[in-house]
């Protein structure tokens, strides 16, 4: 069995010293680096936007594994791409034309998801089948770190892996993901995992890593 990704989430990164976070990141094991940009109304907290993903893009050996939530993604999507983001995901209700910006991301050789908030039911993403790379299942109701698991979304793990058989997308957990729920969340078969606070308020950052992956 191919061992989980990991991908840290930025917002609980010490933003006074990115360039370090971000070596530290490859140096300990993982795989992305979990960028979270949000526009304060659709979800509430205010982050960073397209300068920051450049910014970083500059930095990282790890791929950046951007995530919008904001309304109307359509409106900064060329700018995304071409900051440098590796993989995008947005959430399709903030949007008016989800499809089409699938696609437009995959055109630029991008890999493009969908995020699932908690309280949306996991068989919307049945109608996006053909036009994404990945799903991004909400273990918590964005806008911050260091929020609790919604356990509920445990299900939802078992149910993407069931709509997304023998196709290459892969299912990917944001939020709330400790080292001691990451271990069911394996077990049904998840894919890829956000880690924000379950890596950087460890007391050792790199085990924690270490940990998740294990
Ligand atoms: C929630 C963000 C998550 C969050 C994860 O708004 O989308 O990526 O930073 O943080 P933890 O892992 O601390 O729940
Ligand atoms: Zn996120």
């Amino acid at each position: 069995m191919e061992t989980i990704k990991i991908s840290p989430s930025l917002l609980s990164a010490d933003w006074m010293n990115l360039q370090q976070e971000l070596d530290n990141l490859s140096a300990w094991g993982a795989d992305m680096v979990h960028c979270d940009v949000i526009d304060g109304v659709f979800a509430p907290n205010i982050t960073f936007g397209m300068p920051m993903i450049s910014a970083l893009k500059k930095v990282s050996k790890l791929p950046l594994d951007v995530h919008l939530m904001i309304v109307e993604p359509e409106r900064y999507m060329d700018k995304f791409i071409s900051a440098g983001s590796d993989t995008i995901s947005f959430h399709p209700e903030a949007s008016k034309c989800p499809k089409q910006l699938l696609n437009k991301i995959r055109s630029s050789g991008i890999k493009a998801g969908i995020a699932i908030n908690p309280d949306i039911p996991a068989n919307v993403v049945k109608e996006f089948l053909d036009d994404i790379d990945y799903i991004l299942l909400m273990g918590v109701f964005p806008g911050f770190g260091g929020q609790k698991f919604i356990s509920e979304v445990m299900d939802k793990i078992d149910e993407c892996k069931k709509y997304t058989y023998g196709r290459d997308i892969y299912v990917e957990l944001d939020g709330g993901v400790t080292v001691d729920n990451i271990g069911e969340m394996k077990w049904r078969g998840l894919d890829a995992a956000v880690a924000g606070n379950a890596v950087f308020a460890a007391p050792d950052p790199k085990a924690a890593v270490k940990a998740l992956k294990a």
